[in-house]
């Protein structure tokens, strides 16, 4: 069906450094330099202009970008409506029939769904109906716990229109991290399912929910059948969507938005045991998801994109909604787990509809390589054009396996860096332009500028290590603050004083052309199979559980997961270690978090490692799980603990 192309050609110097051919380029939004040079020039102007492009606006703004340290503020009394954008804009135009969501779910036998504009116009239109029927009104927070299916992005969108602010939570969390979020966002609806299918399995959501809704000011529950579970309603608080559907209006007025009024909240792990609320707000974010969608993907309108990610995660929210939304996209959308009913289930499906931007997580990758190249060479995977991949370092050997096995050697491969504080992507290769080099992200996306700072601040040459920050235009899409609590918002600013935003990640200046390679993390954050997570919400969970008196967890590198936490812990003194005693922790860990948060070891010992003021040495762990030197241990307190852990853990340093 697809005639394979060249699309990126070798360096000539160097065998790992891929560009686009000239072929792609002729295709391709982005394909010289120009852009990065206006963009540099005068970087409010740029926005100013993409804005203006992108998207309809109410009314304009009256300044375009003021920065007042730590805050910063984009299209000042601009006024629009993002669902307006995403939909009402499309359904003028010939899109009114073109697929917007093609959307697949897991039983294999059961048929696909496509919602064309039109029908997700309707369908969103509708359902803002019910929310404001409910008492929705804007600005009031409601709670989305919902698996991977369309009423997802109609019920963002639905918020969006009346101006409610949306906090998606994600359906593999437990209800009880549900109830967490809901409780910090006040919030008074929550949308949910009565379940979902996961490896074939109906897995019960609802009963997640009814816990997440617990001690909350949720007044009503909204709940889709997806499964046809028999779930417990409470009366006259929990309602069918399907019924509340069956008499609402089919327009909704899109409620004009202030630009900087938020658009959602997003929680998201720090390095404290409370998840924070990252507040992202209505212009600035539209526009950086427009403009990411169209030139990180080079998305065209005969693409079909499809992004992996859930959407309870940002780049569910960005790339799995709002981004290709916006730019009037097909997107493809799967339920389901990547195994089933066989390991070969996503080729399948980028075969079946033809797939030609695929985007997905280092994890992901390895996770097939170690399932073996038979799977994605049994399907015909030529309609892919560009590769994406996002959430975590990737190695070289993932890479070039994603660019030879999946790319079939002629995709460019789009490495994001990017954040949940961030909304959009920040540093990649554009594909017209590239280079493409394994490990290496690339430039910051025009009109932002990063920079990687030594420990005492000053910029690192190239070849060299340091701390990744960003520095003032910030981006459009950047966070504004922490949902009700500037405090934290403002550590961002701390490290390095009100002109940098701290990132937290280490990373290495590539080369003079601005190249970035992304290291990881360098504080107490997590990635494990690209889910972010903090060993102190994972350290106050098992804490929590009665047979424990002390724990400490430390990230392990992990071949296929990136990183997995390893939890050490002391139980009480009348209480025996034991393997049943683990699982028993490991459950507690699922009801308390989510199986996501799941120690990968669990390590029993009498004392860890302190130091003489009674502080965890978590340097000490690290090391021991790593297999790397601990250093000096005679300040300890304790530092006959170290050589008892180090039999533990199996140590060979
Ligand atoms: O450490 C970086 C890593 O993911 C962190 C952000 O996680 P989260 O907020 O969950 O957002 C993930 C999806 C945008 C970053 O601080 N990270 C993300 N993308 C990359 C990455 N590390 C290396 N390379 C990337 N491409």
């Amino acid at each position: 069906m697809f005639k394979p192309v060249m699309w990126v050609r070798k360096d000539t110097q160097n065998d790992n450094m891929f560009w686009p051919s000239d072929e792609f380029k002729k295709k391709a939004w982005v394909k010289d330099e120009s852009l990065y040079t206006e963009a540099t020039k005068d970087p409010a102007a740029f926005w100013a202009k993409l804005a203006r492009e992108g998207l309809e606006w109410f009314k304009e703004w009256d300044e375009t970008y003021q920065w007042k340290p730590p805050y910063y503020k984009w299209f000042l009394n601009a006024k629009l409506n993002v669902s307006f954008n995403a939909l009402d804009r499309h359904i003028k135009t010939w899109r009114r029939n073109k697929a917007a969501i093609i959307w697949v779910p897991e039983p294999p036998n059961e048929k696909e769904r496509v919602l064309t504009y039109f029908d997700l116009y309707r369908e969103v239109n509708r359902f803002a109906s019910v929310l404001k029927s409910l008492g929705v009104k804007k600005g009031d927070r409601v709670g989305i716990y919902l698996p991977m299916i369309p009423e997802v992005q109609i019920a963002m969108l639905a918020c969006t229109r009346i101006g409610a602010i949306h906090s998606v939570v994600f359906s593999a969390f437990s209800g009880k991290s549900l109830q967490e979020r809901m409780v910090d966002a006040e919030a008074k609806v929550l949308v949910t399912s009565d379940g979902y299918y996961r490896r074939g399995k109906q897995i019960n959501l609802k009963v997640e929910a009814d816990k997440g809704v617990e001690g909350t000011s949720i007044e009503k529950v909204v709940v889709v059948k997806r499964v046809g579970l028999n779930v417990n309603m409470v009366e006259g608080r929990d309602y069918w969507w399907h019924e509340l559907l069956e008499n609402a209006d089919n327009y909704c007025e899109p409620e004009p938005r202030d630009s900087e009024d938020p658009i959602f909240i997003l929680y998201t792990s720090g390095t404290t045991g409370k998840p924070k609320g990252v507040e992202h707000h209505t212009g600035g974010y539209a526009v950086q998801a427009y403009w990411t969608t169209k030139w990180d993907f080079d998305l065209h309108d005969e693409d079909v994109f499809w992004c992996t990610a859930d959407i309870g995660w940002i780049t569910g929210h960005t790339y799995g909604c709002y981004g290709p939304l916006l730019v009037g996209a097909t997107m493809l959308e799967y339920e389901g787990a990547p195994n089933h009913p066989q390991q070969d289930r996503w080729w399948s499906i980028v075969e079946t509809y033809g797939v030609t931007v695929f985007y997905t997580a280092p994890t992901a990758i390895r996770m097939f390589m170690q399932w073996g190249e038979n799977w994605p060479s049994k399907h015909n995977l030529d309609s892919i054009r560009i590769l994406g991949t996002v959430g975590e370092p990737i190695n070289e050997e993932a890479w070039l396996w994603y660019f030879n096995k999946i790319g079939g050697g002629r995709c460019p491969v789009i490495d994001t860096w990017w954040q949940t504080e961030t909304g959009g992507t920040l540093i990649n290769s554009l594909p017209g332009i590239g280079p493409f080099i394994p490990t290496v992200a690339g430039r910051s996306f025009p009109g932002t500028s990063h920079d990687i700072l030594d420990e005492t601040g000053k910029p690192v040459p190239p070849g060299e290590g340091g701390y990744l920050v960003q520095t003032s235009p910030f981006a459009p899409g950047m966070l504004r603050n922490i949902w009700k609590n500037p405090e934290r918002y403002k550590e961002y600013f701390r490290v390095y004083g009100e002109e940098y935003y701290y990132t937290s990640d280490g990373a290495r200046r590539w080369d003079e052309f601005g190249n970035i390679r992304l290291t990881g993390r360098v504080d107490d954050v997590m990635k494990v199979a690209g889910h972010r997570l903090s060993t102190a919400e994972l350290e106050n969970a098992i804490t929590s559980h009665e047979a424990v008196v002390e724990c400490a967890v430390v990230a392990s590198p992990h071949d296929i997961k990136g990183e997995v936490p390893i939890a050490f812990v002391t139980l009480k003194k009348e209480t025996e270690p034991s393997d049943q005693l683990k699982k028993e922790l490991i459950k507690h860990v699922d009801a308390t978090i989510g199986p996501t948060a799941r120690p990968d070891r669990i390590i029993f010992s009498n004392e860890l490692p302190k130091t003489r003021s009674g502080k965890i040495m978590r340097r000490i762990l690290k090391s021991l799980v790593r297999n790397q030197p601990v250093g000096d241990t005679t300040t300890l307190m304790n530092p006959e603990s170290v050589q008892q852990l180090k039999e533990e853990v199996g140590f060979k340093g």
